[in-house]
């Protein structure tokens, strides 16, 4: 059983703003339904689980389904793209055509209270008490998935973004020490001038734009520490500042290190490059490990892991979790789906294969590999922040105007001062 953890302040500006919002459009997702009615003969599911160990992940899902509700077929919505980077598009227009899918893959937090604001998710409150769910999940989460007291999704999972796989032969090679971790980015950056020096392997892999807003992250949260980094999204920390400045440069500083080809890449392909013994770090979500697992690879023989330097003791957040869209074509079957996820069974078959852990606090740890024990463990006890990357700290807009303030940097447009204006402008344009 875990217990309680801490996430820091939520994001009280954008909460404000969004409460604002959904009174005044007169529309927050209040359509009723929580999939009572309808068709249960299937359940079209928009995921981006479309490859690899991600698909694993939903197999193992759609498994514990059919067993569960063997009349409702499964139909398999995915777009292939890491961290919904093509799929979250064509939701979008196939929501405002009126042609939802039965249920999608959303993001707790801002990302999900942007489908509620738009109105194009049913309250399904309902289900938590028909299925016992609502003991089952962290409040804090709950909270997340909540606006104006309506619940409006069920979660199946949490992931921590701020993890640094590595390659233990390849720090051997370089001088290193596998088992070292590194105080501060600094030491970090120590090591990394060891590999190119000494291996002239790729010191830390990185993949398309996504990834490196996810490396973004987590040098932000190394520089500026938990609670002045959950001040960016809540207007409690100052974008123009130094210490972003700081952490701004550290992050060029990091990219230098990357893999030129980054941009054309996905994030297994930068994961790859650790099990291959192509590079020596690589900054990815916790969906990794179930890449590592895929590959047969072993922690820590083939592979080490620890949290960014300078964010121990911080889990930085985010969560998958599945609505049912207004005018869901089968809200009875995406109803089923629902209850799939939240199922300790559905939870457990899931999370072995995806990396991530229960969102559910009743699943045993003992059935979790070695990664996920320790993630089981710093959740329930570390410092929570939101990832920017996956939807949890900042709204759609905002993240796309980081994304394309990142690129531009990346990419050798604009230098560090333009970067840090472009991002202030989107700070502005978002929260202030
Ligand atoms: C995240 C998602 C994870 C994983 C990852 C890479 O946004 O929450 O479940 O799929 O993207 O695609």
């Amino acid at each position: 059983m875990r217990t309680g953890r801490k996430f820091t302040a939520v994001a009280a500006g954008i909460a404000v703003a969004t409460l604002a919002l959904a009174a005044c459009s007169g529309n927050d997702g209040d359509s009723s339904g929580g999939g009572d009615t309808g068709d249960a003969a299937q359940a079209e599911v928009f995921t981006w689980w479309a490859d690899g160990s991600e698909k694993a992940g939903l197999d193992a899902l759609v498994t514990v389904f059919n067993q569960q509700f063997p009349d409702t077929e499964f139909v398999n919505g995915a777009i292939a793209g890491g961290a919904g980077s093509a799929a979250k598009e064509l939701l979008q227009t196939r929501l405002q055509s009126n042609n939802p899918p039965d249920t999608f893959q959303a993001h707790a937090g801002a990302e999900l209270t942007d489908y509620i604001k738009a109105g194009q998710v049913q309250d399904v409150s309902n289900l938590y008490d028909e299925f016992g769910l609502r003991d089952s999940f962290p409040k804090d989460l709950v909270d997340r998935l909540t606006v104006n007291g309506k619940i409006y999704s069920v979660p199946s999972n949490i992931h921590r973004a701020n993890v640094v796989w590595a390659n233990p032969e390849v720090l051997k090679g370089a001088g290193l020490d596998p088992a070292a971790t590194y105080a501060t980015l600094d030491d970090w950056f120590a090591a990394m001038d060891a590999v190119k020096e000494n291996t002239g392997l790729t010191p830390l892999s990185i993949a398309t734009t996504w990834t490196q807003i996810n490396l973004l992250e987590t040098v932000l949260l190394s520089d500026l520490g938990a609670d002045a980094y959950t001040g960016l999204w809540n207007g409690k920390t100052d974008w123009q500042g130094p210490e972003v400045t700081k952490a701004l440069t550290d992050f060029g500083r990091a990219i230098s290190y990357t893999n030129e080809d980054r941009d054309g890449l996905e994030w297994p392909d930068a994961t790859q490059q650790i099990i291959d013994g192509t590079a020596a770090f690589n900054v990815m979500g916790d969906w990794a490990a179930a890449a590592f697992d895929g590959a047969g690879k072993q922690a820590p023989t083939d592979y080490v892991y620890f949290p960014v330097p300078g964010t121990d003791g911080v889990f930085d957040f985010l969560a998958d979790s599945f609505t049912l869209p207004v005018n869901a074509p089968h809200p009875a079957g995406a109803k089923n789906w629902l209850s799939t996820i939240g199922s300790l069974e559905g939870q457990v078959a899931f999370n072995k294969a995806k990396g991530s852990i229960p969102a559910r606090t009743d699943a045993n740890p003992a059935d979790f590999s070695a990664y996920q024990q320790t993630a089981i463990t710093s959740f329930g006890q570390d410092t929570i922040v939101s990832s920017l990357a996956h939807g949890a700290a900042a709204p759609g807009a905002w993240v796309s105007a980081i994304s394309d303030a990142t690129v531009n940097f990346t990419t050798g447009v604009s230098d560090l001062e333009t970067f840090q204006t472009e991002l202030v402008d989107a700070w502005l344009a978002n929260v202030g």
